[in-house]
């Protein structure tokens, strides 16, 4: 049962890692007072009689979740035998969706907010990922606001990031009556290039932040001399400099991948550099895997693993057509197939990264669900249609879906195993 939620291809997700809030005192004070043998039987018992009064997600005083409650899908049966990889299965109908509506969100941002901007077919907004062997359990927005209590979340990286930050925000905040009581700590606004967001959700003590960090290592100026079309120097052997604000935190989530592309780089004048010494002959996927051992070395020498729960989210799957120029085709239903699109060079590093970090790092390998996702992009219903967007997703939509993923990670476990 303790090992349940199994993910048989990333090997460092572990569920004892999983000590998180009261699950880490519940354990160490029951392993330590009585016999292991017998606490598992009796845990054994308890998950039997749970399931049995179909008691599974009510067993805490909180009030019933208004998202997802009248979900007419087969998630409460989490039951599965073998092993279960979240991220390999296909997006099923599921007409209790979508989790919030964007125009009532103030933190979903115009650009993303599809329905405001005049998309008017819907079906995109009712589909649920369902992995091969097994369900990700439908969470209790009352429950995870209380086991947030407290913390710190922190999200870096590119707009990508911006978009699950939103979109955690928005699910957040279904469960909170005084929507007054969550705020922009400095009233910030969103805009693209904002460096740091912070949302205080004040009744329940925790905040929800942003870290604008598209190449997650710092950009500079070149060396004198260097020749006249270098414009800024990446520096590959340097985490961004706002990373010590990224420490003291209980939830870290990364990304980086959309930013890494010629267009965005060498012809904007953006070159490599690593010790001081400009690269111009290195490619992008040699910049990228080496921005990647930098943030593993800073992973390793930062990070307390006692406090903090680390993610990495891998690249998100675009659908620009190809062609001499790209082309941004929304379509209304997702692809069938994946078309190629579930393989990814950046996600394939980020994924060789993470299993050799010393500390756990949870990969939220998004790259094959998203493959599918055709019909999620914003298109031209952003808040400037005359440049269509086939790489970011409307809200609400398949950043939630990563939510749900991240909270599965958190929290499924302790629903096994407690009560
Ligand atoms: C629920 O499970 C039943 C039986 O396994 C299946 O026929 C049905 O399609 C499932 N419903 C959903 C929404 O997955
Ligand atoms: C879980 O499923 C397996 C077979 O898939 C079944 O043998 C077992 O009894 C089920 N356990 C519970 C607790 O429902
Ligand atoms: C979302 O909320 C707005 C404002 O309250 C409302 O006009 C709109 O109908 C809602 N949209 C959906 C899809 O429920
Ligand atoms: C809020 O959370 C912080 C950080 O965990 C903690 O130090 C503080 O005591 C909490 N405040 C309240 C009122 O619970
Ligand atoms: C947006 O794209 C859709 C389909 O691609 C098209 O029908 C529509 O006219 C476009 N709208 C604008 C404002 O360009």
């Amino acid at each position: 049962m303790v090992n349940r939620l199994k993910l048989s291809s990333f090997g460092h997700f572990r569920p004892k890692d999983l000590n998180f809030g009261e699950l880490k005192h519940c354990q160490t004070w029951v392993f330590h007072s009585f016999n292991r043998v017998l606490v598992i039987g009796s845990l054994l018992l308890l998950f039997l009689v749970a399931i049995g009064s179909g008691y599974f997600y009510n067993t805490n005083s909180f009030p019933q979740p208004i998202v997802l409650e009248n979900a007419g899908d087969n998630r409460t049966n989490t039951n599965f035998s073998g092993e279960c990889n979240l991220f390999v299965g296909n997006w099923v109908p599921d007409e209790s969706y979508p989790l919030y509506n964007a125009s009532e969100c103030p933190f979903a941002e115009q650009g993303f907010s599809c329905l405001d901007n005049g998309r008017k077919d819907k079906e995109y907004l009712k589909w649920r990922w369902k992995p091969r062997n097994c369900e990700i359990p439908r969470f209790d927005v009352y429950v995870i606001l209380e086991k947030l209590r407290g913390k710190r979340i922190v999200f870096v990286g590119d707009s990508l990031s911006r978009t699950q930050w939103e979109s955690m925000i928005c699910i957040l905040m279904t469960g909170v009556e005084d929507k007054k009581s969550v705020y922009e700590v400095k009233g910030r606004k969103i805009t693209r290039q904002i460096r740091h967001l912070q949302v205080r959700f004040s009744s329940f003590n925790f905040t929800v932040e942003f870290y604008r960090s598209i190449f997650l290592v710092q950009p500079g100026s070149p060396p004198k001399r260097s020749p006249k079309r270098i414009k800024k120097a990446l520096m590959l052997d340097k985490l961004d400099d706002i990373n010590k604000e990224w420490i003291h935190s209980d939830i870290l989530v990364f990304n980086t991948g959309h930013w890494w592309t010629p267009t965005k780089l060498f012809e904007l004048g953006w070159y490599f550099q690593i010790d001081g010494k400009m690269k111009l002959g290195m490619t992008i996927n040699g910049a990228f895997n080496k921005a990647l051992t930098t943030w593993h070395s800073w992973i390793e020498n930062n990070i307390n693993s006692d406090r903090t729960r680390v993610f990495f989210r891998t690249f998100e799957a675009t659908h620009w057509s190809a062609g001499p120029r790209e082309k941004c085709d929304v379509t209304r239903q997702p692809w069938s197939e994946t078309n190629g699109k579930d393989k990814n060079a950046f996600s394939d590093m980020i994924i060789d990264t993470v299993k050799n970090v010393a500390i756990p790092v949870t990969l939220l390998h998004v790259t094959p669900m998203g493959a599918y996702r055709s019909d999620a992009h914003v298109g031209n219903w952003s808040d400037n249609p005359s440049v269509p967007d086939c790489s970011h997703y409307c809200l609400p939509g398949v950043p939630d879906m990563w939510n749900e993923l991240l909270f599965t990670f958190l929290f499924s476990e302790q629903q096994y195993q407690i009560h």
